[in-house]
């Protein structure tokens, strides 16, 4: 890192898929923190209520980021973790013999919460697969067969494989024709894509801070729609569940009326804590703004694409896509020596197999772009 001193900080990051950035996080990251550890470190009564305190103001910012109502939104350790406590919530009623659909590329460790829930809840999860050769599941696939016997279907936003952006009110509204709960994975989207919990109408929402948001790992979120959360009895609970968590009379547990009841035991905090001042910065941006910003830039990706004659992985139509480009990187190509190739000109993106993804935010910019094409030149012509 420290010979691209010269360059611009974060020019050549292309990791938003993954973690994300922003000015100066580093530095203002370490002075919440450093406010955290005063709270906890000073001889007072102050630590719990300043604590809760901050806990809160880091959902009201994610309330307001996804235009969710009041007292619908709690935290959670991960998306996995929110989504066990959703449907660790919902009655027998609902699940037994019936079916939860999901995706074929939705994000793998929900896919395997759902595959270990479904046994011992008595569901059928239904994964509704890709066509042959293809690298997204179509809504219009989705849809097919999407019958009453789904009691709950859960969508990916933005795919973390091809970046494929569903078309999520048809989606919806075709669930709740036939009675479906439908929730919605916005993780790859929340921060870049715009969206609402209201407009769009999903029953749950389960995210992260740590992509798009540029928060850190471990501030994951849970956002139930109200008509629901008051059928939700979490299975996950304890005395943070309940509205007077000093209520500790063993006969008398009583759920939360909002998504406190979500909530269990003694809450971590520091993880939105430190993903406070991501919150802070992208409250205080333009959407439109970040959100042109990247499309600038992913229509150089695709351009650079065909220059140098990658396919490309992610939909061509913008309208269709999330954040991120996805590239094909031929077999000969060995993806780990590509890495390493683009890290020592100061180019950061992944792979998942063969599959290249660059995620350009608010801190690349166009000279990165070109860094990265000339890396990525070289790189391929190494290896012909
Ligand atoms: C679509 C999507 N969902 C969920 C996650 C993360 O899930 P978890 O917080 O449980 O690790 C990711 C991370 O890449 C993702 O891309």
């Amino acid at each position: 890192m420290h010979e691209h001193t010269h360059l611009e900080p974060g020019s050549g990051y292309f990791l938003y898929h993954s973690i994300g950035l922003f000015p100066d996080k580093a530095r203002l990251t370490a002075d919440a923190l450093a406010g955290f550890a005063q709270i906890w470190g000073t001889a007072d009564d102050q630590a719990w209520p300043a604590s809760l305190r901050l806990k809160e103001r880091f959902i009201e910012r994610w309330r307001h980021c996804i235009d969710a109502p009041p007292g619908t939104m709690t935290t959670a350790d991960n998306v996995t973790t929110a989504l066990y406590s959703l449907v660790g919530s919902l009655p027998d009623a609902t699940l037994k013999g019936r079916r939860l659909r999901i995706a074929a590329d939705c994000f793998p460790s929900l896919h395997f919460l759902l595959a270990g829930m479904a046994q011992r809840r008595g569901f059928i999860l239904e994964t509704v697969p890709l066509r042959p050769g293809e690298a997204w599941v179509r809504d219009e696939d989705f849809m097919a067969r999407w019958t009453p016997e789904v009691a709950v279907a859960l969508l990916t936003h933005v795919t973390s494989t091809a970046s494929h952006r569903s078309r999520l009110e048809a989606l919806i509204a075709h669930g709740h024709a036939v009675g479906s709960l439908v929730g919605v994975d916005i993780t790859q989207s929340v921060g870049i894509i715009p969206f609402s919990a209201q407009r769009t109408d999903a029953d749950f929402v389960v995210a992260s801070t740590l992509k798009w948001l540029c928060g850190v790992a471990g501030a994951g979120v849970l956002h139930v729609k109200q008509r629901l959360l008051k059928e939700c009895r979490p299975e996950l609970r304890g005395w943070f569940s309940q509205e007077d968590i000093f209520s500790w009379n063993l006969e008398r547990f009583r759920y939360a009326p909002d998504a406190r009841r979500f909530d269990h035991g003694t809450p971590s905090i520091v993880a939105c804590v430190a993903s406070l001042p991501a919150l802070d910065w992208h409250a205080s941006q333009d959407p439109a703004a970040l959100l042109a910003h990247n499309r600038e830039l992913g229509e150089s990706l695709v351009a650079m694409a065909q220059a140098l004659k990658l396919e490309l992985i992610s939909p061509r139509n913008a309208d269709e896509r999330g954040g991120s480009i996805m590239l094909r990187l031929p077999d000969r190509v060995p993806a780990q020596t590509l890495l390493e190739a683009l890290r020592a000109n100061g180019s950061y993106a992944d792979v998942r197999g063969q599959a290249l993804r660059l995620s350009p935010g608010n801190l690349t910019t166009a000279e990165g772009i070109a860094r990265l094409e000339t890396a990525l030149f070289d790189a391929l012509r190494g290896h012909r």
